[in-house]
């Protein structure tokens, strides 16, 4: 018989793919379980970087790097999605690596993401592969000639890589001009956008979070809402969504799932994210565990802790010049300012987030 895999101890480094503000709010879970954190990023300075106990700066394509890295961590973990397949098969030869290979695999690929859904027996939108000009044309066709999304297969985020098509000659061009294999999905009509944060442990137990509601500018999340606006049995079918999704993966962590409610009160999954999740942020403030508190839990292998919450909670996200209403925040007294420390306030960039918190009975 094979030992059951031992939990990390306090005293033990978690290293993680990843310098941004996910993998900075990792390391600040993970310090007070008494982990160090090691980051591996290609940048001097990251949001991560600065509250990590140690930092190697390098490639993901470095070999050399990622494997001394190994030597210095026991476990490895990541913030981002588009880890390289052969990084995360190098670490994975040296290190526990969770959630995984296999994730990262269905997640990295909009095409295979959908399909691996399909094949779960879960609902999406429409889609066809579109990898040129001409496949383009074909899949608006065969999607029915309704307005549709062209978005490219990889590396997509906050909505970049995506352009909404009205025609087959839309679609090409779309192709044409992201210059990169592409998937089309046929336009939902939703009635709103929940996602569902959600954990597995090494022993299989699953944990998830309510689901929130979100709404999204320009195509990036806005805010995140809980409680959703839900009928019991949606929220429950999106948990079960979630379930069979972490199931089905062999999930260790936390994973965000992203669906539409649709007009006909079908959910549909939109895509997943192998890590925690932006929709995941009110957790923070509003629960027992935060989604950062339980993926480092998973990573080391300990106990989950009940996903219950007890305040509701709306997140706003402070992206670019948002971040300057910080003062104003900082003086609202249910409000739990959490910035990124990055020092410029690009358009787009997420500097930091905000939940308000209010009385668990809904009542604002
Ligand atoms: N097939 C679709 N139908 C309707 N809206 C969509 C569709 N795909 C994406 N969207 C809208 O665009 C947003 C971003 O798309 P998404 O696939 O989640 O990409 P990203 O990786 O940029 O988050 C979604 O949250 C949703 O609001
Ligand atoms: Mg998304």
């Amino acid at each position: 018989m094979t030992p059951a895999p031992q939990p990390l101890a306090p005293g033990a480094t978690i290293g993680i793919l990843g310098g941004g503000q996910l993998g900075r709010m990792l390391a600040l879970a993970a310090v007070p379980l008494g982990f160090h954190i090691h980051i591996y990023a290609p940048e001097a300075e990251s949001p991560a970087g600065e509250v990590a106990a140690r930092i190697t700066r390098g490639a993901y394509d470095d070999a050399a790097a990622l494997t001394a890295f190994a030597a210095e961590v026991d476990a490895v973990t990541y913030e981002f999605e588009n880890v390289p397949a052969a990084c995360a098969a190098l670490l994975a030869g040296l290190r526990q690596v969770r959630p995984g290979v296999k994730a990262l695999d269905v997640a990295q690929d909009r095409v295979t993401e959908k399909s691996a859904m399909r094949a779960m027996g879960l609902g999406t939108a429409p889609f066809a592969k579109a990898d040129d000009a001409g496949e383009a044309r074909a899949a608006f066709e065969s999607l029915g000639g309704g307005a549709a999304i062209v978005k490219t297969r990889r590396m997509g985020y906050d909505g970049k890589g995506q352009a909404r098509v009205a025609s087959a000659d839309d679609a090409a061009a779309a192709v044409a001009r992201f210059a990169a294999p592409c998937i089309l999905e046929g336009l939902v009509s939703f009635e709103r956008e929940i996602s569902v944060v959600a954990a597995r442990g090494i022993d299989g137990r699953i944990e998830a979070f309510e689901p929130a509601e979100n709404t999204h500018k320009d195509g990036i999340l806005h805010r995140s809402v809980v409680p959703a606006q839900l009928k019991p049995q949606v929220a429950a079918e999106a948990w079960r969504i979630a379930g069979t999704i972490l199931e089905a993966l062999d999930y260790v962590g936390v994973m965000g799932v992203e669906l539409f409610l649709d007009r006909d009160g079908a959910l549909l999954v939109n895509e997943i994210a192998p890590r925690v999740h932006n929709s995941g942020h009110w957790t923070m403030d509003a629960c027992a565990v935060s989604q950062f508190e339980q993926h480092i839990r998973a990573v080391a292998g300990w106990p989950l802790k009940p996903a219950v919450r007890f305040a509701d909670c709306e997140m706003e996200n402070l992206i670019g010049d948002d971040v300057l209403r910080w003062a104003g925040i900082a003086a609202e007294p249910n409000a739990c300012l959490h910035l990124y420390g990055k020092a410029e306030a690009r358009p787009g960039r997420k500097m930091g987030h905000v939940n308000r918190l209010f009385p668990p009975s809904g009542r604002r």
